[in-house]
């Protein structure tokens, strides 16, 4: 008999819903022609594809024109610095961002580093938040960018980002905000937000891989970086991946229309919570308040590595990651907890269980029982 699985690294990836993968299947085989042919296939294409844009528009407050496809969250963050650096060019060379950002922000920014620019890395504090004031103290008369993610991916500490962009826009400085983790998990309006960049990744909502969003507020941004063919109104050349963004679309239209049972998700996550608590040595990451729907996240004490944890729930079918999620290299201590003053040991110790509206109470149940018993088993490990 093959053992159960249980996932909890939605935050990692999630499966694509029934609806998103059937709205996909046409552009496949039936529809399959490239959105700029006048024929009958291109016209097919390219009028899905316009009604993607469409309803990622609506789900976001923004307008059709101002929603760009991209291939993921990590090139949506990756064009939203760049059109920021080269639109503000005469102004400086400075950028904020935060030491908690996805590595999708961070990388981008150092390399930006090697070529001559200076970037702040705020500090948040315990709970992973960012104070305005902090902001302001590190915005400079040259700082064209603040990039700070709305909810972060380890943590799950939501920003208040309305009030960070406050602060920026008396300084006139441009807003990025990669909203990868948030997007598809709590409502997020691009103009209550007042960003003028946001990320968004179709993954992370059950959408396919490999498609993500750039909404850029027009009529300064973006600019464009990618040339050859002119799609994306002559931003992000290549031919358009249509079923990759049918199939985002369709599942962000799902996922909103989902936040009337999110109740019931964050009971789930609450329960979770609670049950890893009564664990001697566990200790809830991130604020306990404003943090997602989906995320619950700990570090153990007497617990060596973060990796025989992950071992040994996956041993059993339970699979989650640590604090370090996202990068390749799992082993590390984690730079989010790091960031927010855990010291190394803790920051190596690390789990990240990440729910979906897919998981069912029992199996919350069968985590609480089973997780005792493994962080026992992988403290064992180290010594
Ligand atoms: C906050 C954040 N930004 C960016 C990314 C990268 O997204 P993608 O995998 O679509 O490139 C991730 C993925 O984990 C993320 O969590």
């Amino acid at each position: 008999m093959t053992q159960p699985r249980i996932y909890l690294d939605n935050a990692a990836s999630s499966p694509v819903s029934p609806l998103a993968l059937e709205a996909m299947w046409p552009f496949f085989r039936a529809d399959f022609g490239n959105p700029s042919a006048i024929h009958s296939y291109g016209q097919a294409a390219k009028k899905a594809l316009e009604e993607a844009r469409r309803k990622v528009a609506l789900a976001l407050g923004a307008k059709s024109s101002e929603i760009f496809f991209v291939s993921g969250g990590t090139e949506s963050d990756n064009w939203a610095i760049q059109s920021a650096v080269k639109m503000a060019k005469a102004k400086g060379r400075h950028i904020v961002t935060s030491a908690t950002e996805h590595n999708a922000v961070i990388k981008p920014l150092e390399e930006l580093v090697g070529q001559g620019y200076a970037v702040t890395f705020l500090r948040p504090d315990k709970l992973g938040r960012i104070d305005p004031s902090a902001l302001e103290a590190a915005l400079r008369d040259d700082t064209i960018l603040v990039s700070l993610a709305l909810a972060n991916n380890v943590v799950g500490t939501i920003l208040d980002i309305p009030a960070l962009v406050k602060v920026a826009k008396k300084k006139k400085v441009l807003f990025h905000t990669d909203a990868v983790q948030a997007v598809g998990h709590i409502p997020v309006n691009v103009r209550d937000l007042g960003v003028d960049l946001l990320s968004i990744s179709g993954h992370k909502f059950h959408g396919p891989k490999g498609v993500g969003v750039l909404f850029a507020k027009l009529p300064r941004l973006p600019h464009p970086y990618i040339f050859g063919g002119g799609q994306e109104r002559g931003g992000r050349s290549g031919t358009e991946n249509v079923p990759g963004a049918v199939g985002l679309a369709v599942a962000l239209e799902e996922a909103v229309r989902e936040f009337r049972s999110i109740d019931a998700l964050i009971a789930l996550r609450d329960r979770l919570i609670e049950g890893t608590l009564k664990i001697a040595g566990a200790e809830l990451t991130g604020d306990p308040v404003n943090r997602l729907p989906q995320i619950a996240s700990f570090v153990f004490s007497a617990l060596k590595s973060s990796v025989h944890l992950i071992n040994a729930m996956n041993e059993v079918g339970l699979c989650a990651s640590s604090g370090s999620a996202c990068s390749a290299a799992a082993n590390e201590a984690s730079h989010v907890l790091m960031a927010m003053g855990y010291p190394n040991n803790l920051a190596r110790a690390s789990l990240r269980l990440s729910l979906s509206r897919y998981n069912t109470p029992k199996e919350i149940q069968t985590v609480i029982e089973l997780l005792p018993s493994l962080v026992n088993k992988a403290r064992e490990k180290g010594r």
